[in-house]
């Protein structure tokens, strides 16, 4: 039986990358007592180590891992062992070239910086095999050993590979998916443009074509990448699970990364780790902190780890921001209010040599143990230590935004009718008016349970596949509220129209159709209308025919003036809403303030601006943490009569608290 994550680590995890092979053996010593002041109890170790630990093919080392290893238990820090897959060595591209990742013009990847390989060679995965089966065998035993890192961030630079070998097996997932070569035809349009095969291997790769590629056969290309990176995880989890079955295993997910359906792959890990980066210019916590939530949600709501996040400053944008005293801090609170029972860093000390020398860490260049940078890590680290109680706690969402990666791949296609639309963007519009009200927020996959939550929106689902209609119309019927916008339920998991009149399948619970779609110009802008008030709108207008559905804000301008840009249909018990269109910040926060007042679903507590407050729920209590992201002071009146416990101050507070610019109050109750 695999351990819970919470057995393995009672309390938040707090550490980072540590790439003890980048450095002489007598800073080890000195890393491991530094880590034990700084609070650190969990390193990831080995994961761009292949090249040391085999140095030829079979010829392994793990001399220096072995004493690595010893020294972090010996002070009392625990390891997320990677299996150090994520960058093969040079020997095995040299060997045997066909473990090359080859670019859509036929040439090949190189060695000589990270993750060429392509995740379809066999001989890629037999040489994954075989150095997984060593380190598992060499570790399973070691009482360090706290869980597994597979590999490392699946297709971050790398999600096509165009080889031979990733040809082939692109025709053995189309087999296997299709069976005969007539369905995939019909399933694929192939009769549009004189598409049609005869036989499997007359089917290409979409790429090098003279003008728009076939998006059925583009978004297969999309599935068959995210199954084929996905097979090479399950093989390593495999092994892994075979000689270690207890221990957890899990790889380390991005932000806004579109090539992989995390969703999936969050069903074969035992713990959802991701790497957040936001850029400290971008000034949008909500941004941040829809990533936490949509990360919290691929389990149900099973709290994640922060694997990756630097102290400071990144060194791959154009210009690299550092974080501001006390950013970095608040910035972890906010993770481990959304769900984070880790906090973990890249790096532990900022490297000397290689393309991420410039690189912010744990332990700066400078190596000075009273620079600000590692001065707030340990001030973090130890007050991390003083929230007993918390790991495992849960979040208390009320709403749900609906997610959806095949639609993220299919809607973005080109050929549209406006084609600089962006399905991130709409699902943000929505998060950031609910973070802005401090209301928790849940994602959803369109077939997933929505029986916990009252109001669920669904933005910009273009693709509704059979039967998941069904999912809303029940939600609604049973009481719940829906919001779905423009260009939703257009089209099959095939990418071709629902027919039937626009939205097809939620033509019935919609209560209305769509007859035309008005996209708009970039410089194009339009009023609607909703109690005798105006909002801008742009981008989109639909043009709705009202079947059971009432008009709630009506265009003012352009042909279709007065016909209706909003609407409501009450079903069943409950009541949906389309948004045909893309309204203003300011429309969708009053839309969506009157529907949370209905439903009396309210924030934990009434907060000023950029004052964002999330509850977290154990067993026994209630944490309610308290973000600052003002530059001035802030003063939060707290619920009458309550008794808090203020945990990083340790005393205790009713009636009001004040927190400082860019502080955290953590209150339990
Ligand atoms: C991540 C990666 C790390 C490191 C880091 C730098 O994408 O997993 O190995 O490269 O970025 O920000």
């Amino acid at each position: 039986m695999v351990k819970r994550i919470d057995e393995v680590m009672p309390s938040i995890a707090f550490g980072g990358d540590y790439n003890p092979e980048q450095w002489d053996e007598n800073v080890w010593l000195e890393d491991a007592k530094l880590m034990q002041e700084a609070g650190v109890n969990l390193v990831s170790v080995a994961i761009f180590s292949w090249s040391v630990l085999e140095r030829e093919e079979g010829k392994f080392d793990f001399s220096w891992l072995d004493r690595v290893l010893d020294i972090l238990h010996e002070h009392g820090v625990g390891v997320s062992l990677a299996t150090a897959t994520a960058s093969p060595p040079a020997w095995l591209s040299k060997e045997y070239p066909e473990v090359l990742a080859v670019q859509e013009n036929g040439v090949p990847y190189q060695i000589g910086s990270r993750q060429h390989y392509s995740p379809n060679s066999k001989r890629f995965r037999y040489a994954v095999k075989q150095l997984v089966k060593e380190m598992a065998n060499r570790y399973k035993n070691h009482p360090a050993l706290k869980m597994w890192h597979i590999n490392n961030e699946y297709g971050c630079h790398l999600a096509e590979c165009y080889s031979d070998e990733s040809l082939s097996a692109f025709r053995e997932w189309l087999k296997n998916r299709y069976q005969t070569i007539e369905n995939l035809n019909q399933k694929w349009g192939t009769n549009f443009w004189s598409q049609r095969y005869n036989e499997w291997d007359e089917i290409q790769f979409p790429v090098n074509l003279p003008t728009f590629y076939n998006p059925s056969q583009k978004l297969d290309y999309k599935r068959f990448m995210n199954d084929a990176i996905f097979d090479l995880y399950k093989i390593e989890k495999e092994v892994l699970r075979e000689i270690t079955p207890d221990i957890p295993v899990f790889t380390n997910f991005m932000y806004e990364f579109k090539p992989l359906n995390y969703f999936g792959w969050a069903k074969e890990m035992d713990l959802v780790t991701w790497d957040s980066y936001p850029d400290p210019r971008e000034g949008k916590p909500y941004r941040h902190a829809m990533h936490h939530d949509l990360m919290r949600s691929l389990k149900n709501g099973q709290p994640f780890y922060l694997m990756e996040q630097v102290t400071s400053h990144v060194n791959w944008r154009d210009i690299n921001l550092t974080k501001k005293p006390g950013e970095m801090r608040l910035w972890s609170y906010s993770t481990v209010a959304r769900g984070g029972d880790g906090v973990m860093y890249f790096q532990w000390r900022q490297g000397k040599a290689g393309a991420e020398k410039f690189h912010g860490a744990m332990v700066p260049h400078s190596n000075d143990p009273n620079s600000r940078v590692y001065q707030e890590v340990k001030q973090l680290g130890n007050e991390l230590k003083q929230l007993n109680g918390l790991a495992g706690a849960r979040g208390t969402a009320k709403v749900a935004i609906v997610f959806d990666w095949e639609n993220w791949w299919a809607v973005e296609h080109e050929g549209k009718p406006h084609n600089r639309l962006s399905y991130l963007d709409q699902v943000y519009q929505y998060y950031r008016s609910f973070y802005e009200k401090n209301i928790a927020v849940d994602f959803v996959e369109p077939n997933g349970n929505l029986a916990d939550y009252q109001f669920v929106v669904a933005p910009m689902l273009y693709m509704i596949r059979d039967g998941e209609e069904n999912n809303f119309e029940q939600f609604v019927k049973n009481g719940g509220t829906l919001i779905v916008s423009f260009f939703s339920g257009i089209v099959d998991e095939q990418d071709h129209i629902h027919l039937g009149g626009y939205p097809a399948p939620l033509r019935s619970l919609l209560g209305l159709t769509v007859e035309e779609f008005a996209p708009m110009a970039d410089d194009e802008i339009n009023t609607i209308v909703a109690n005798g008030e105006k909002f801008t709108v742009d981008t989109w207008a639909d043009i709705i025919k009202l079947e059971e559905a009432k008009a709630i804000a009506t265009y003012k301008e352009n042909w279709y003036q007065d016909k209706p840009a909003v609407t409501i249909h009450r079903y069943g018990q409950g009541s949906s809403i389309y948004v045909g269109t893309n309204p203003s910040d300011e429309y969708l926060d009053q839309l969506i303030s009157g529907i949370l007042q209905q439903l009396e679903v309210r924030a934990p507590l009434e907060a000023p601006k950029n004052v964002e407050i999330v509850e977290r729920v154990a067993n026994d209590k209630t944490f309610l943490f308290i973000l600052n992201h003002n530059n001035d002071p802030v003063t939060v009146a707290l619920e009458e009569g309550t008794v808090y416990q203020d945990c990083l101050q340790g005393k205790q507070v009713t009636q009001s608290i004040t927190v400082q610019n860019t502080d955290v109050a953590i209150l339990v109750c």
